[in-house]
């Protein structure tokens, strides 16, 4: 049996493969839009694991496997026996003969390369502590359809060096685009951890209004992400500069894009004047997570599609 192919983390899949990811994606869109069923993946199955909360990732996947003519199955640590210390080695080989397809939002990293070592079938990384590739992947698609090409372009990133900017500093390094990141003291992110150690993709600011000057696309994230709930008080306190604001955008380019992976809390990471203004995007970028998993679904379980892309 051949090894499956994963998608752990943004940097799993190359530059070519991407550009045919975000080409196949707009082919899927616009097939989905004109309601022009596409079931590649008939009788295919997915399990989703999930063990911290979700809405998007939870509905994007679940319709999207069923858009393309397989179905979804929700498991979660509540009622399940990965809540009741199944050895992750043990429920990934079971798991994996049941279903064609696993998806897996948990904490740490090592949890899904564990799982996926002994997967049978292909396992995408629904969100883990380090990364979130499937979001990043909807946001750079939004960016392509509202602005064109990424490559050369710079995002602004402010706020905490959490999965998103970690994944976001993958994206940079293989994509050819600068990433601009602004932390508080004793927030910052580190570039050996994810992997990116050239430096010339990454530049980091200690003023957020700096690192926002001359953008293409601003973005941020919760100050608390799941799974450090503890630290929220110090938090609120620690960020309370780093709100995305009117003021930023200012100095950004004045066609940049606004973006937030969401849920959003409006009056801390961003003002309600930029999520709720003209250059948001946050709608399109939260329906695209359907279009790109989609494609990304496609791609692991059948491979490049060739010549149905026009
Ligand atoms: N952006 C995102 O992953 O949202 P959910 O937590 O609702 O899945
Ligand atoms: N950084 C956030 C993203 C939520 C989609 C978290 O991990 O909670």
């Amino acid at each position: 049996m051949n090894a499956p192919r994963h998608y752990l983390q943004f940097k799993d899949f190359s530059r070519a493969e991407y550009d045919y990811l975000f080409e196949r994606t707009r082919w899927i869109k616009e097939r989905f839009k004109r309601y022009e069923p596409h079931h590649p993946l008939f009788d295919r199955t997915l399990v989703m694991i999930f063990e911290k909360a979700s809405t998007r990732t939870r509905l994007s996947f679940e319709a999207g496997m069923q858009q393309l003519g397989g179905s979804a199955i929700y498991l979660n640590t509540r009622d399940s026996q990965l809540g009741r210390g199944e050895p992750v080695e043990d429920a990934a080989q079971v798991i994996s003969r049941m279903s064609d397809i696993v998806m897996i939002r948990t904490f740490e990293q090592t949890i899904i390369e564990r799982f996926a070592e002994y997967s049978r079938v292909p396992v995408i990384n629904g969100l883990t502590n380090e990364y979130h590739p499937c979001q990043i992947l909807a946001d750079i698609f939004t960016f392509i359809e509202h602005r064109g090409p990424i490559q050369g372009k710079t995002v602004a990133w402010v706020g905490d060096a959490n999965n998103m900017c970690n994944t976001w500093l993958q994206a940079a390094e293989l994509l050819d685009f600068k990433v601009h990141v602004s932390t508080p003291p004793g927030y910052e992110v580190d570039p050996e951890q994810v992997g990116c150690a050239r430096t010339d993709h990454f530049v980091r600011f200690d003023d957020p209004m700096e690192a926002c000057r001359g953008a293409d696309l601003v973005t941020t994230d919760v100050w608390t992400s799941m799974g450090f709930e503890a630290e929220n008080e110090e938090r609120m306190r620690d960020f309370a500069d780093w709100q995305v604001d009117a003021d930023m955008m200012r100095v950004a380019n004045p066609d940049a894009v606004f973006m937030h992976c969401l849920p959003a809390h409006r009056g801390e990471e961003v003002s309600a004047e930029v999520i709720d203004g003209p250059q948001s995007v946050v709608w399109e970028e939260a329906e695209n997570r359907l279009h790109v998993q989609k494609a990304l679904m496609e791609f692991l379980l059948i491979g490049k599609v060739e010549g149905d892309c026009a």
